[in-house]
């Protein structure tokens, strides 16, 4: 149960107990200065693209009184023909606490972690998870709307290829969240109505339904042809504008784990709507990277 000392590879694995401790020691680290120095160093290395996620962790690590390695591989000996794992067995030897390792293919943060000693956080693989941030994104909910269980999260846009929602997917069901898809057919993986998924072909309804909504890009990068007929007919039958929002409830809350293409997924417009707390996310990012870090390095808060 205990978090100390283990990498954290997926959402699938973690046990309602240990998501209370993470969010309770989430909120008494929003309350706090930074710590005191602790002589422990994190090192991030992204192989990847990223804005938010290894900001956030350095963050994190930075208030928990931790030093920060950061390794950026496009500058590193990868792009001389070095493997990943050498690379990460190099950058172990030089002694950090713990990895914060993001790869665009999936399951390399697990493959690294058992050739490692020290812990590793997974910050992204592939299409395949992203448990921190879907971490932040059930802390956020919590926040909003004062529960998870029962609660109808809705997903909107490429759910086939987002890391996001697959980790969003496993840790709001295991919570007691019900949810919900609606996406242009090709972009929705078969086998999750069979799962339970209220699938909407309609926006609208969709949104009626919805007591959170989270948006997400259209992951071209991921995608190996262009999967819907165009940007600008996906953004007319699925993409947030304040029209659409008519039919989402006043309560009702809107996320989107970043990064945002206005215009597209979600219009400028909706991105100033009161009900939409996409920053709210990116700050309880850090205090939720703050308590996993601090349980895995068994820094005291
Ligand atoms: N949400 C997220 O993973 O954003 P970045 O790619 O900027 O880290």
């Amino acid at each position: 149960m205990s978090f100390l000392g283990k990498s954290f590879l997926d959402t699938d694995s973690l046990h309602p107990e240990q998501i209370s401790i993470l969010f309770d020691k989430a909120k008494k680290l929003r309350s706090k200065p930074y710590l005191s120095p602790k002589g422990k160093t994190v090192a991030l290395i992204f192989f990847e693209p990223s804005t938010r996620t290894r900001s956030s962790f350095e963050m994190a690590a930075v208030r928990l009184g931790c030093h920060v390695l950061n390794l950026d591989p496009t500058r590193s000996s990868v792009s001389k023909g070095e493997t990943v794992l050498d690379t990460v067995l190099n950058i172990e030897a030089m002694g950090p606490d713990c990895m914060v390792i993001r790869h665009s293919s999936g399951g390399v943060p697990a493959l690294l972690s058992r050739n490692l000693k020290v812990p590793v956080i997974n910050a992204g693989d592939g299409m395949r998870g992203h448990p921190t941030q879907a971490l932040l994104d059930a802390f956020t909910i919590l926040e909003e709307r004062k529960r998870i269980e029962g609660e109808r999260v809705l997903f909107v846009g490429d759910i086939s290829h987002s890391r996001v929602a697959r980790s969003n997917f496993q840790l709001l069901s295991k919570l007691g969240a019900t949810l919900g898809i609606c996406s242009p057919s090709t972009l929705i993986p078969p086998h999750l109505a069979a799962k339970g998924f209220k699938i909407f072909s309609k926006l609208e309804e969709a949104l009626e339904w919805a007591t959170v909504c989270m948006a997400l890009r259209m992951q071209t990068e991921r995608q190996e042809s262009f999967q819907v007929p165009s940007m600008k007919e996906f953004s007319a039958r699925f993409g947030l504008t304040p029209e659409k929002l008519k039919y989402l409830s006043n309560e009702a809350i809107i996320l989107h784990p970043g990064p945002v293409n206005q215009g597209i997924e979600i219009s400028q417009t909706v991105m100033h709507d009161p009900r939409t707390k996409i920053l709210s996310q990116v700050r309880n990012g850090v205090f939720v990277r703050a308590a996993l870090l601090s349980e895995i390095l068994g820094v005291e808060v």
